[in-house]
């Protein structure tokens, strides 16, 4: 193949992975080829451009390290990981829906019992957290491994703070015999994705910001029940149309309520202002 132009260039490219031997590589191969090509001609892609897209791209590989996925933070701010979790998880009417999973999740974190407060010492306003698990035909779900885990109150994950061998604001428990589980907290506060990078500099050029709404969130698995991965939003909070990451679903969102002081909902008297949340999930089957 020579002399090979602008309009003859893509063909070529598909041709030479004609004898691919995995099919689904294949797949996915020739259809990116297809859709980068069609791009750069219908954007007139400059060199100069080009060279910035890759600079761009190296950046992104420069500080990803094990703490840090900038290009998972490129995925998601760009949408895509919330459309690969949409088409992962759609579900039957009824079942609570899925959002992105994020980087701040953490193997093995501390086992808890209903009750307890999980976090363990991290800033923010007590928050009682109660609901119940279901599955999709209405049956309580006893044992299921319930994860949580949220940002505290400056918005900061504990994995971000620098103190790696300190589990807070995180936590696991199960379900009990009835389907339900409760926990005390902290109250959910927005905060700004990782921004400091190459991500971050993106999102200002194309004048967005950066900003989360206030989420709990929650990894659900249960025996004969499809894991659930998923967050609680926060009601009111302003960021709700624009989360950077595009994860809100309206069926997510919940009122926090605030209360000055009083007994909260598993009998502790309160002698400050405190908050109450309540959500159920509903779990789909699987076969
Ligand atoms: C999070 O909610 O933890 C998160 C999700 C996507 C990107 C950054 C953070
Ligand atoms: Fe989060």
């Amino acid at each position: 193949m020579r002399n090979l132009d602008e309009n003859t260039i893509t063909t070529a490219v598909l041709a030479r992975h004609e004898h691919a031997p995995d099919e689904r590589l294949k797949t996915i191969v020739t259809s990116l080829v297809r859709h980068l090509h069609a791009f750069a001609r219908e954007v007139g892609l400059s060199e100069r451009e080009w060279e910035a897209g890759i600079r761009f791209l190296t950046d992104v590989g420069h500080i990803t390290d094990d703490r840090r996925q900038e290009f998972i933070l490129l995925s998601d701010t760009l949408g895509l990981s919330m459309l690969v979790t949409a088409m992962a998880h759609r579900k039957p009417d009824g079942c609570t829906e899925a959002t992105v999973f994020g980087p701040f999740f953490v193997e093995n974190a501390p086992e808890y019992r209903n009750g307890d407060d999980v976090a363990n010492g991290a800033r923010g306003e007590p928050c009682f957290v109660s609901g119940v698990v279901r599955g999709q035909g209405g049956e309580p779900v006893s044992g299921a491994r319930i994860e949580v885990w949220q940002a505290d109150a400056d918005g900061f994950y504990d994995v971000q703070t620098g103190d790696a061998e300190t589990h807070r604001a995180r936590g696991v428990l199960h379900s009990l015999a009835d389907g339900r589980y409760h926990f005390r907290s902290i109250v959910a506060e927005p905060y700004p994705i990782p921004h400091d990078g190459p991500v971050g500099r993106m999102l200002k050029a194309l004048g967005r910001h950066p900003w989360r709404p206030a989420h709990l969130h929650f990894m659900i698995t249960a025996p004969g029940y499809h894991r659930l991965v998923t967050h609680v939003f926060r009601d009111g909070d302003r960021h709700l149309d624009s989360d950077a990451v595009f994860g809100v679903r309206s069926s997510l969102i919940a009122p926090w309520i605030h209360h000055d002081c009083g007994t909260a909902p598993d009998g502790t008297v309160m002698s400050t202002p405190f908050s109450t949340l309540s959500f159920d999930f509903v779990l789909s089957q699987s076969p």
